[in-house]
């Protein structure tokens, strides 16, 4: 489906006109689609056939609690970085057992409510923390179910900020160390070894470095079960881009294939495992837009601007890592003259942009629609220059539902004091 598409020169969201919607509820805003979100995961879901499996939405990407509600109802497991998504889950009807945690900075206090709670499985990213979380467990008299997050040390070659799969990097343990920890580890009472996880990166556009993982971590496996040691649960992470620009990503039904093909043919020994993935930008990523409104066109000898009442608070990806979000028009039929423009906002900062050089048809009080901001967008916002957040609208069919309203600023200041008199 394609979920924002233009009728009689206005852009819409499934059946909703995003002028309508924006004299409803203000700018800026998010606005996702029900339908986008969901076509997403079932052709995620539906891509492993009748091979045992769970798609685990990384929450990270956009944890809304009706996003993550939608996704639950289909039968969507989670994975999580912390104990605030894993609350977010549980409250959004999420089942504990298809949660995976990941993270490499995994607290006591995490571990001891995600055990309390029974999630499916701790991706232990170093050997310090599985001691850790044998400790715990123990003292609660638990046995925790574990995949050790290996690195196998490829290259996704994606933005550097988001690759994680190298040697270099934070995350995972190195392959090569995994052997010897597994064979420690399988010592510990109060450890279950259900699996093994990797993740290498995120919006990767090709297939190959997943395949790449893949290999290595196989060997890995099945050099475990030469050693007695069978794990059960193969977590292949997330990872897979979408097209802001011009990349062509694989549809995420061809990456699985791929993947289980590539499964199929490495052995039978491998076949009985689990296959989980963690998918977060491809499942929301083109599911959602950014509202915003025109507030000043200032013309400049050099540039010129468009300044919006969206700001780097609100969408940081352009300002972090200068990525590329298309911004159209939402009535593209008035008669505007046409210009180059950069797309800012007014917090005080020259990073605050939202887009650079961009030829646009706009006046003051128009509004623009900054594409492809469901995934990385709302979640990453900040109250930078005490600006209240964007209110958060789920449109589906021809309904739209408020699913965050905008801050007030009596909500941001709720929690600040000043000191006795
Ligand atoms: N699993 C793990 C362990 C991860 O670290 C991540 C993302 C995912 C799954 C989901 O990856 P995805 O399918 O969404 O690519 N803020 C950045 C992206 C950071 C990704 C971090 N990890 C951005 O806006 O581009």
């Amino acid at each position: 489906m394609e979920p924002f598409y233009y009728k009689d020169g206005i852009l819409f969201a499934e059946e909703v006109s995003l002028t309508d919607l924006a004299m409803q509820v203000g700018t800026p805003c998010y606005v996702y689609s029900r339908g986008a979100i969901e076509e997403a995961w079932r052709s995620y879901d539906e891509a492993f056939g009748g091979r045992d499996h769970l798609v685990c939405f990384a929450v990270k990407a956009n944890s809304n609690v009706a996003v993550l509600n939608i996704l639950a109802r289909m039968g969507s497991g989670f994975d999580i970085v912390s104990m605030g998504e894993l609350e977010r889950v549980l409250r959004a009807g999420g089942k504990a057992e298809n949660i995976v945690f990941s993270g490499v900075g995994k607290t006591e206090a995490e571990m001891r409510r995600a055990l309390e709670v029974g999630i499916g499985c701790f991706n232990v990213e170093s050997e310090q923390e599985l001691y850790r979380l044998a400790d715990v467990a123990a003292d609660m008299g638990m046995v925790a179910p574990v995949s050790l997050r290996v690195n196998p040390d490829v290259d996704p070659k994606t933005h550097p900020y988001i690759s994680t799969g190298l040697k270099a990097s934070k995350f995972g343990i190195p392959i090569d160390h995994a052997g010897a920890i597994y064979e420690h580890a399988r010592s510990l009472g109060s450890i279950e070894l259900r699996g093994i996880a990797s993740h290498i990166g995120s919006q990767l556009t090709s297939i190959d470095p997943f395949i790449d993982a893949l290999e290595r971590v196989l060997a890995l496996v099945g050099e475990l079960s030469d050693a007695g040691i069978e794990l059960k649960w193969l977590d292949l992470g997330g990872g897979l881009g979408v097209r802001y620009y011009d990349e062509q990503p694989p549809e995420p039904s061809r990456l699985v294939v791929s993947l289980m093909d590539r499964l199929q043919e490495m052995g039978s020994r491998y076949q009985r495992m689990r296959v989980i993935i963690e998918p977060g930008r491809s499942i929301v990523g083109n599911a959602g837009v950014l509202l915003t409104r025109a507030e000043y066109i200032k013309p400049g000898e050099i540039k010129s601007f468009v300044v919006v009442d969206a700001a780097m608070n609100d969408l940081m990806r352009p300002a972090l890592y200068d990525a590329w979000q298309d911004i159209v028009p939402v009535n593209k039929d008035l008669e505007r003259e046409t210009g180059v423009y950069d797309v800012v906002g007014p917090v005080c900062e020259s990073g605050d942009f939202l887009g650079h050089d961009r030829e646009l048809s706009v006046a003051s009080g128009d509004l623009l629609a900054v594409m492809s901001a469901g995934a990385y967008g709302a979640v990453m916002s900040s109250n930078y220059n005490t600006r209240p957040r964007a209110a958060e609208i789920m449109v589906d069919g021809n309904q739209f539902h408020i699913i965050r309203r905008r801050e007030t600023v009596d909500d941001l200041l709720a929690p600040e004091s000043v000191l006795p008199a």
